[in-house]
């Protein structure tokens, strides 16, 4: 399901609101070692707990990064490379991720997996140490809301991505019905201590990072979590 393609109408603006360009994207706020520590902790866990309810979102995601043979695809946050397995064998990834704890996983997966076309990295999200239009696809599965900043993210995202190349996320975002939204803000300030904020503004963030998706669909049961793809003119 769509929820909007390309263009943008008078409904998004009474979706977004006048401040969305400079509201705050979530109550709750967290520094990169808060998250290190948190992820340390949920490395032997995660692939558990985080893994097959928010499977399905993948799987559509990876369609959706339309990977064609030899293309360099960036996935950010990387973690315990759940996605390693679902990536085409004829393109070359790169994961990275803040997480030694996570990237230890990831490593042990491969290796199981006898999947060689996947290389991992660490490294901040915000700074990512990547030239120009180094990728064809650029991926962040549900990471945009763990990250402190996520509008540095979104702008490392596409600046990595060559012309013309995908930058694709797969996130929760604050729901756009009030009272749902509500109980999603008052839960933020916990559940960065499971992994995440649940309160991530979606319109602000887009504003913010300047983004104009060709798509968002909704994905999972419930479809809670948004497929956001952009493409980098
Ligand atoms: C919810 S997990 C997502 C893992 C995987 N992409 C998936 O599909 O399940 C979020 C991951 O983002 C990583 N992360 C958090 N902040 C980061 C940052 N600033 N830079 C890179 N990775 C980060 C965490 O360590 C964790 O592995």
């Amino acid at each position: 399901m769509s929820l909007f393609e390309s263009t943008r109408s008078t409904t998004d603006e009474e979706v977004m609101g006048s401040d969305a360009g400079t509201r705050a994207l979530s109550v709750a706020a967290v520094e990169n070692d808060f998250v290190e520590g948190v992820y340390e902790k949920l490395a032997k866990v995660y692939d558990y707990t985080f893994g097959p309810t928010l499977h399905a979102g993948r799987v559509q995601a990876i369609q959706r990064l339309g990977i064609q043979p030899g293309d360099r695809v960036l996935e950010v946050g990387v973690g315990t490379g759940i996605n390693a397995a679902l990536y085409p064998r004829d393109c070359f990834v790169t994961g990275i991720d803040l997480s030694e704890g996570m990237l230890e996983k990831a490593r042990e997966r491969l290796a199981r997996k006898d999947i060689h076309n996947v290389r991992l990295m660490a490294m901040d999200a915000a700074a990512l140490t990547f030239p120009d239009d180094t990728f064809d696809i650029v991926y962040a599965p549900y990471v945009i809301s763990v990250v402190p900043d996520p509008v540095s993210v979104a702008r490392e995202m596409r600046r990595v991505c060559r012309p013309g190349g995908r930058f694709v996320i797969l996130n929760h975002f604050r729901s756009l019905n009030g009272l749902l939204a509500k109980v999603e803000r008052a839960l933020s300030p916990f559940t960065v201590h499971i992994g995440f904020k649940s309160d991530l503004d979606l319109p602000g963030f887009l504003a913010q990072a300047d983004l104009v998706p060709v798509s968002i669909d909704k994905v999972n049961i419930p479809p809670i979590w948004s497929l956001v793809t952009c493409i980098k003119g």
